[in-house]
């Protein structure tokens, strides 16, 4: 029995339709899935076995019941077969695309010339290549009107509007990976979100040492000027990462947190338990830590001072009232 589906076809494009929706539904980023998750390779790989078991089965019952059939039946069968083939109208819209003549009707459109019995057949131009031309004559046309004429981007705009663009994509790909954080890049965060999964991060993991208001046990006293291992989002971030000195007592965080979350529980340490007045402080360790980018007179400004300068401010603006 001649068998006229090509069965080798269903399973490739069914295979890469399957593909083609595992990769659309799983979130691989720019990689594709089978490549990064084993998973999806796996899933893959189980797909196409079952594809071919399913043609297998398909065509070895076709075989069985054809060969029960009488005489007339697998004739009729055949034919119907034949005729369900659907790859008449594809054959014919190629056939058509070619626009070559068969070889019988070859003597048609050969030409009357002859040289040493070479002859000249008068084809026309193939109808694939002549929509071709005129798809490009139709672009050149849209082209002209829409840049040259109506002027409606340079060249320059479209990289501008990309660039731009391209940074928004940016942004949006650093808010939605914060695990990318790390010592260097991590800044102080103030979202109220952050703050509290924070403070849900501290309740859980450090108040045994530190308190819950960070006034300090075993740990040091966090609500102080005073840091044994530096203030400021990079020092702490890099404290609750690494650990603190061989043998007191402070882990490294980062088996167990992810960098998202240690730049959380940082922050929330630096805007929430930082600066206020905790029930039993623990007396200071360490040093004052002062922020190398902040203008180090601001910090130094006492309270006193400052009113000196109102007063002297005062006494200036009012010396043209007088
Ligand atoms: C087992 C007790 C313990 C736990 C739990 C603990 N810490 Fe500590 N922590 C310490 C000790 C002890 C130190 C002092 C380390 C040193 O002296 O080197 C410290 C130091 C610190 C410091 C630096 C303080 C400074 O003065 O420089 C920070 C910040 C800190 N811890 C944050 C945390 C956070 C956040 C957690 C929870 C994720 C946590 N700790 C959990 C014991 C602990």
């Amino acid at each position: 029995m001649k068998n006229t589906k090509p069965w080798w076809l269903y399973i490739t494009i069914t295979f890469f339709v399957i593909l083609i929706m595992t990769e659309y539904f799983i979130d691989s980023g720019n990689k594709i899935a089978i490549l990064t998750e084993p998973a999806a390779l796996l899933f893959m790989v189980i797909v196409l076995v079952i594809l071919i078991a399913i043609s297998l089965v398909i065509t070895a019952v076709e075989n069985v019941t054809y060969l029960t059939l009488s005489k007339e039946a697998k004739e009729r069968y055949l034919e119907k077969k034949e005729a369900a083939a659907g790859w008449a109208w594809g054959k014919k819209t190629y056939q058509k695309l070619l626009g070559a003549k068969p070889i019988e009707a070859e003597t048609e459109i050969i030409l009357d010339h002859n040289y040493d019995g070479i002859r000249e057949l008068d084809n026309k131009l193939p109808p694939w290549w002549v929509y071709m031309f005129y798809g490009t004559i139709i672009f050149a046309i849209v082209y002209v009107v829409r840049f040259e004429v109506y002027g409606d981007y340079t060249q320059a705009e479209e990289y501008e509007q990309q660039v731009a663009q391209a940074e928004i994509e940016i942004e949006e790909y650093k808010r939605t990976a914060k695990d990318l954080v790390d010592v260097n890049t991590v800044s102080l965060l103030t979202d109220a979100s952050d703050i509290n999964a924070g403070k849900t991060i501290f309740q859980a993991n450090c108040v045994a040492c530190h308190m819950a208001d960070g006034g300090g046990g075993i740990g040091p006293n966090l609500t102080d000027e005073y840091w044994i291992l530096g203030g400021g989002i990079k020092n702490v971030f890099n404290t609750i990462s690494e650990g603190g000195r061989d043998g007191k007592g402070m882990v490294a965080w980062k088996q167990n947190l992810k960098p998202a979350e240690m730049a959380q529980v940082a922050s929330y340490i630096l805007t929430e338990i930082n600066g206020k007045t905790p029930a039993n402080p623990k007396a200071a360790e360490g040093d004052i830590w002062l922020d190398p980018n902040e203008p180090k007179a601001s910090k130094e400004t006492t309270p006193s001072e400052t009113n000196n300068a109102t007063v002297v401010l005062d006494s200036i603006a009012e010396v043209p009232n007088e």
